[in-house]
């Protein structure tokens, strides 16, 4: 049977019709803020690329992450922007480090109403900005490698830092090899066996990241392609979410988003764990750039977006409008 038996049209008659039959929406407790923090500041500071995003000082931090709680989002992701740093990233190790003080800092204003995540990475804190530690390689572009292994004792006791200050659920997101089952090990030898694990277990050498690194101010120079995923390939990133997995993720996250919709998709059909996905900087600034010259509806752009990454497979999103979007989708009921 076809047309004129067959009328699609009938299911979209009337906003009712609409809502009954639609498939997906997001809902806030799926939606996830990533926050900074930097060490420092009295006030919030903008950031540029990033309109509406601020580094918030520890006080603003506090007093957003109960704004965000009320807004009925489902967690937030802490990262920390230190004053200084140094070759090796002391600053995420140290208790005293700006990412660690703040988890604790939200930890004891918010508690367990909501998920507390910290991303588990050094690229904040290394003054050569590379998500890890280098070694002397003649051979690579620049003299130098990120080294793999050296890298994960380094993760490991960034790991119990943040499980100490006492956030809920880490984000390795430095793409090395083994990273899950390392941290996971150490988490445990150190009783820290309800830690879990957010694994950037897809994570690609992206252009969209670009607004984050003003505002986490990163020092890199180059790029991030010996560890992060090239974009041409998906059927690694099943490899990648296969090894995770099995080293002990709780959840498997997929980075950028939208352009990935596809390895979203594969990835959600492929694992028996919750899938996030990461609606990076990049795509976040595209829309309001957008919106800030009138092109755009910023509003249904936002829920869009969203709903598209909810229907290639991912059921947890983080997003920079995560409060935003909370805030509308709760008003659609
Ligand atoms: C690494 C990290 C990055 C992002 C999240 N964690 C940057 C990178 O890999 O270069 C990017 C997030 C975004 O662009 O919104 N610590």
């Amino acid at each position: 049977m076809g047309y004129p038996d067959v009328r699609p049209r009938r299911l979209r008659r009337t906003p009712a019709l609409r809502r009954l039959v639609a498939e997906v929406q997001p809902a806030p407790r799926e939606l996830v803020l990533p926050m900074f923090v930097r060490e420092g500041l009295t006030e919030p500071r903008p950031i540029t690329s990033l309109p509406g995003v601020v580094q918030h000082s520890r006080e603003s931090l506090r007093k957003a992450v109960v704004e965000a709680v009320q807004a009925g989002v489902g967690g937030i992701m802490l990262f920390g922007v230190p004053q200084t740093r140094d070759a090796v990233g002391s600053g995420g190790i140290d208790p005293a480090g700006i990412l660690n003080v703040a988890i604790r800092d939200v930890v004891s204003e918010v508690g367990d109403a909501t998920v507390v995540m910290s991303d588990l990475c050094l690229d904040e804190f290394t003054s050569h900005g590379h998500c890890g530690l280098l070694a002397p390689d003649p051979s690579a572009p620049g003299g130098v490698v990120v080294d793999n292994d050296a890298t994960l004792a380094r993760y490991a006791e960034m790991a119990l830092a943040q499980a100490e200050a006492g956030a809920h659920l880490l984000g390795p997101s430095g793409m090395m090899d083994g990273q899950i089952g390392h941290v996971r090990r150490a988490l445990d030898a150190a009783g820290h066996t309800d830690v879990g694990l957010l694994a950037y277990a897809v994570k690609y050498a992206s252009a969209f990241y670009g607004p984050f690194r003003e505002a986490v101010e990163s020092a890199l120079d180059g790029d991030r392609k010996a560890y992060q995923q090239d974009p041409a390939n998906a059927r690694e990133a099943l490899r990648e979410v296969a090894l995770d997995v099995a080293e002990g993720a709780d959840i498997v996250m997929v980075k950028p988003a939208l352009p990935y919709l596809d390895v979203v998709s594969a990835v959600a059909a492929a694992v028996d764990v919750p899938v996030a996905a990461y609606q990076i900087s990049g795509e976040y600034a595209m829309v309001e750039a957008a919106v800030a010259n009138g092109w755009l509806d910023r509003d249904r752009a936002v829920v869009e977006t969203l709903t598209s990454i909810r229907r290639a497979g991912a059921q947890i999103i983080l997003t920079y409008w995560a409060v935003r979007a909370a805030k509308l989708l709760s008003a659609l009921g």
